[in-house]
């Protein structure tokens, strides 16, 4: 059996016999189900020849309430092949004879499936017994998590006074009534209602999210809590209530409120983008395009009680209209995105399809076209088609671009991004960082410098004039898949000549690139610019440590053993920010 699909490079290798373990979702969003978090795993097999096998131990997962478990699996073949590969596949009842080759644009290189549904992992029969092709027999252990339990995946993101808390379910609103239960610590706690959203197979604008890729994305439930008391530690708790009348509870979680606007508190904020998901087990689905997504994820866990916000400046999890991959990456950031608020930006592989609207169009979304993104991940804009939003957490303000809308003068975006800049309140925000996936800036990158002006194209010949005009601290994106800092910049010119200890007026814009979450590296032009201070070819992401209103502190580390290879300083006082530079104050101030 032979299968192959473009956009994500995912390739299921030809195989005469196909070994194919099912992994069989233990409910439905059928009215009568169980609603115990389970999956069982049937030795099941769908072979051209009967002595082959598969046998997966445990065969029931989640019995404790386990997220994700390891499994071993023994399985052979009287007929064995280097080629052959064992896919977890779910729900588990697909067939070949149901398949609608829709949505597939005129240039892609997907081609018609040969099953319907794509396995959520697969890996070579012979990956961890090489002497499979000899043999015949195999084992090999998966790590699974728990597809559609009762709960999956808490997201927790928001702004100020108001939090969000976003959860994955296999309920609908005819079957149970969404809430959290919340409080301070130690208090009285109360409900308060979730909504429901839900998409279809409609929803998704081309193949393989309307194919082979498409999987039932259950429901997804959202709930906001609103006038917390800044600082103050909250303990939640996610709930269904059952038309029966009983309840069905999550764990415990907890949380710290946002400070007030303005607020002089230590506050710490780490930024990144491309990130992707990588399985622990080493199954290869995309050919492990995102290695360092683990490290990364782990230094994170790691580091949680030191990081307040997280901001994922786009390209998520690389689904690439692989619905399933979405699971897989939202058990993989749970960790951090329960407990802090996980903040995100929109990329060319959330968004971009052609004849969608989407700046850019290619098929980097893989025929999601931004409805998973825009569904799973709550961010405060006014409207999630349109992904640009600002949020102030403390002494910062974020203003965070949507690049695959246009952003150039005249659109509504840019008036957006002036009007974000233009409302802060730099005397109690004075940390004014824009954020945005496509490098709108300046990046070394050898398809930036290629084209001579080390930016996407356009990217700053518009915003440059607002970033000098509302004096943006720093700008950070992601996209290049690398770690890049500018100078203090203004229209290509350093404006401070200081590398690592700032001290006054920055009179320009520091530019970053954090763009080395985890998806494959991208390569460094070898010219050399005055205004790079700083290039890493490596995995990490930055760190920005507000100490007070006048010193903020900027980390670069890297993903494989959190230590800091870059950082420099900003000290400087609010009148600092007053002070007039070129073209930042209108000329009319000069008038005596
Ligand atoms: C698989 O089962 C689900 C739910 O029972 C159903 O909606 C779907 O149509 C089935 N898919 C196929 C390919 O039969
Ligand atoms: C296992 O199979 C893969 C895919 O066919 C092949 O590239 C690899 O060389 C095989 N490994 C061994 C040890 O035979
Ligand atoms: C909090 O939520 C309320 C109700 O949705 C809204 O009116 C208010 O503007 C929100 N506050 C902030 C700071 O986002
Ligand atoms: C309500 O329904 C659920 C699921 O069908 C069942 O497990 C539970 O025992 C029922 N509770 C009562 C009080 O009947
Ligand atoms: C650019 O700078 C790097 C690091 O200092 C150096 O290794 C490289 O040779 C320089 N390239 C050119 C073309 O000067
Ligand atoms: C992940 O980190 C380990 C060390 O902790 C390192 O050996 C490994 O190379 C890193 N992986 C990647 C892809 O950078
Ligand atoms: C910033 O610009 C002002 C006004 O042009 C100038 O006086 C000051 O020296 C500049 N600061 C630096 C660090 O270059
Ligand atoms: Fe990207």
């Amino acid at each position: 059996m032979r299968g192959r699909s473009g956009g994500g490079g995912l390739i299921f290798c030809g195989a005469l016999l196909l070994l194919l373990l099912i992994a069989d979702v233990g409910e439905s969003s059928n009215g009568d189900h169980q609603p115990l978090a389970r999956i069982a795993i049937h030795r099941t097999l769908v072979a051209l020849n009967d002595n082959a096998y598969v046998k997966a131990s445990p065969s029931i997962l989640g019995l404790k309430g386990q997220n994700s478990e390891w499994v071993t699996l023994e399985y052979a073949s009287s007929n064995p092949s280097n080629d052959d590969w064992i896919g977890v596949f779910s729900p588990a009842n697909f067939s070949d004879s149901t398949c609608v080759p829709d949505g597939t644009p005129p240039d892609s290189k997907i081609v018609p499936p040969f099953l319907c549904t794509a396995p959520i992992k697969y890996q070579y029969a012979n990956y961890s017994t090489p002497a499979y092709k000899s043999t015949g027999k195999g084992t090999l252990r998966l790590q699974l998590i728990n597809q559609r339990s009762d709960f999956s995946f808490v997201l927790f993101s928001g702004g100020l006074s108001n939090m969000t808390i976003t959860w994955t379910s296999g309920y609908g609103i005819n079957e149970a009534e969404p809430f959290v239960e919340w409080g301070l610590k130690g208090d009285d706690h109360v409900h308060s209602p979730a909504g429901t959203l839900t998409f279809n197979r409609n929803s998704m604008c081309g193949a393989p999210a309307r194919t082979v890729g498409w999987r039932d994305p259950g429901f997804i439930h959202t709930a906001f809590l609103k006038e917390l008391w800044p600082n103050s530690l909250y303990t939640y708790k996610l709930g269904h209530k059952l038309s029966n009348g009983s309840y069905i509870w999550s764990q415990q979680y907890q949380f710290r409120a946002s400070p007030y606007p303005g607020q002089d508190s230590l506050q710490r904020v780490v930024i990144f983008g491309d990130m992707g998901k990588d399985e622990a087990d080493g199954s290869n689905e995309y050919n492990n395009f995102q290695r360092g997504s683990l490290n990364t994820t782990k230094q994170l866990v790691q580091d949680l009680k030191d990081i307040d916000i997280v901001f994922h400046i786009g390209d998520l999890c690389y689904a690439n209209g692989y619905l399933s991959q979405w699971d897989q990456f939202t058990a993989q950031i749970e960790p951090i995105a329960s407990t802090v608020p996980y903040m995100v930006a929109s990329g060319n592989h959330e968004r971009d399809w052609p004849e969608t609207g989407s700046f850019y169009g290619n098929l980097d979304s893989g025929g999601e076209c931004g409805v998973l993104a825009e569904t799973m991940f709550y961010v405060p804009a006014e409207n999630r088609a349109k992904f640009w939003y600002s949020t102030d957490y403390g002494m910062f303000r974020f203003c965070i671009a949507d690049t695959e809308h246009d952003w150039r003068e005249g659109t509504e975006q840019y008036e957006f991004i002036e009007r974000c800049f233009a409302s802060a309140d730099r005397q109690k925000q004075p940390w004014l960082i824009f954020l945005a996936h496509r490098v709108l800036g300046y990046s070394s990158a050898t398809w930036y410098a290629d084209q001579g002006s080390f930016e996407e194209p356009m990217g700053r010949e518009s915003l440059q004039k607002l970033w000098q005009k509302y004096k943006v601290d720093i700008a950070i994106y992601g996209h290049v898949h690398n770690y890049e800092r500018t100078c203090p910049i203004y229209q290509n010119i350093c404006t401070n000549q200081e590398k690592y200890n700032y001290k006054g007026a920055l009179n320009g814009t520091i530019h970053v690139v954090a763009g080395g979450g985890g998806a494959s590296l991208a390569e460094f032009t070898p010219l050399n610019t005055t205004w790079s201070y700083f290039k890493d070819h490596d995995y990490g992401f930055v760190k920005l440590t507000a100490f007070d209103h006048s010193n903020l502190l900027f980390e670069y580390k890297k993903s494989r053993d959190g230590k800091v290879y870059d950082s420099f300083k900003i000290s400087r006082d609010y009148r600092d920010i007053l002070a007039c530079t070129v073209d930042s104050c209108p000329s009319t101030t000069l008038a005596s």
